[in-house]
């Protein structure tokens, strides 16, 4: 079986999902259900018996030491992080403690688990670690795109958070000889994405007559993937990768956070319409302090070398996106009930408009 942790979160879901629909094997899925954990998403497995299901944290040693000795998983897939960068500015020490002392830990008690297994299996077995393009940095609108050799640059709490974790796995590798993956991926969206990042945010706030929050000028850019692809690589990933090795992850899909809100804005004008176009709810705010300008991903190496490519575009991801969120309420309902409108309100009471 395979150990996911962060299971319940939006990729992490999206992944189990995805690889009930493909294939049979068992999946024990460690979550310690934060406020991003969501069960529901889960909900189609409930009578699943190849889902098990344990709330924890990847930090705590003696349920990992357990869960590997009694499930004798044959790979680990780390979803598991505080994934948001307005939080992280806002409290960088959950971050520290999940991405970097949690990896660690995880680390070090699958390196104890790994080294008694019998040769075959030990040398079969994976350690994959889901990372991001932010620990490259910022890249000028010029600049090549990064790739697996760019050096390390991050420059938000989330970020360099995530890059420690990344050499701590690269330390396991080179130093024990663990058999791990690292991915660094870009943007994802999609189904299941909680609401505090921009897209399922920009789709909500439309819906709900609010105004849109737009960042600075709105011209920073990101790398947009659609989720299903991002779990389609993760798993060529873990059947073909070679052990050591980092794969970039990316869509070829570079846009400007306006380009991105105003697609949007334009798909539900043909799919909802209101009143007024839904880009005179486009409101700049305040930008995000340290707010990298670009993002872009060279994934020459995992398409030449793997075979993986994306399936989806950004048009025809979005309009999936969108439509996704306009027909499950239920979801949405949960999500942004209680704890949600505390961050909704830190987040963003204090920004000006500009
Ligand atoms: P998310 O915030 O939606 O989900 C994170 C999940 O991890 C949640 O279910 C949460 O409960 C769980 N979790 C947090 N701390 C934990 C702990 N200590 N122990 C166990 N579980 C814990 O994040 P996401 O967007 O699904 O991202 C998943 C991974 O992919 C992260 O490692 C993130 O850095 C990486 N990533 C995300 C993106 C993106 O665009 N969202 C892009 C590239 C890489
Ligand atoms: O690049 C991969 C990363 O992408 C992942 O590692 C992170 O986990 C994920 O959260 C995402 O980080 P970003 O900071 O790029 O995502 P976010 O959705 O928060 O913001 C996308 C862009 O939109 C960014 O330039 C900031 C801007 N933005 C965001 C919000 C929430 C706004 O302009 N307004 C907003 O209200």
């Amino acid at each position: 079986m395979l150990l996911i942790t962060g299971g319940a979160g939006f990729i992490g879901s999206n992944f189990v999902l995805d690889w009930f629909s493909q294939r049979n094997e068992p999946i024990l899925n460690l979550d310690k259900l934060t406020y991003a954990g969501n069960l529901q998403s889960l909900s189609s497995l409930e009578y699943n018996k190849n889902h098990l299901f344990i709330q924890g944290d990847i930090g705590d040693r003696t349920l990992i030491r357990s869960l590997l000795n009694e499930h004798k998983p044959r790979a680990i897939l780390n979803f598991a992080a505080e994934s948001h960068v307005d939080r992280s500015i806002h409290g960088p020490e959950d971050f520290i403690l999940t991405n970097v002392n949690g990896t660690f830990h995880l680390l070090d008690e699958v390196k104890s688990y790994w080294s008694d297994l019998p040769a075959d299996e030990k040398e079969a077995f994976r350690f994959l670690h889901v990372s991001t393009d932010e620990v490259y940095g910022s890249l000028n609108k010029y600049d090549p795109a990064f790739s697996e050799t760019t050096a390390y640059s991050p420059n938000s709490p989330y970020s360099a958070s995530k890059a420690a974790s990344d050499h701590l796995v690269r330390a396991y590798h080179h130093t024990y000889g663990l058999p791990t993956l690292t991915t660094n991926c870009s943007n994802n969206y999609g189904p299941l994405q909680f609401p505090e990042k921009l897209i399922p945010l920009v789709i909500l706030y439309a819906l709900d007559g609010k105004s849109l929050p737009i960042y600075g000028d709105g011209q920073n850019i990101r790398d947009w993937l659609y989720v299903g692809d991002h779990c389609s690589a993760i798993r060529t990933v873990l059947d073909k990768g070679q052990t050591g090795e980092v794969y970039n992850i990316g869509g070829d899909s570079e846009k400007t956070n306006l380009d991105v809100v105003l697609t949007i804005c334009s798909i539900l004008d043909d799919l909802k319409p209101a009143a007024q176009p839904y880009s005179e709810l486009i409101t700049y705010v305040t930008d995000r302090p340290g707010h990298d300008r670009r993002y872009a991903i060279d994934a020459h190496k995992i398409e030449s070398e793997l075979g993986w490519k994306p399936a989806e575009n950004f048009e025809s991801g979005i309009k999936k996106t969108v439509d996704w969120y306009l027909t499950n309420d239920k979801w949405i309902d949960n999500v942004t009930s209680g704890a949600y409108k505390n961050w909704i309100n830190k987040n963003y009471s204090k920004r000006e408009n500009v």
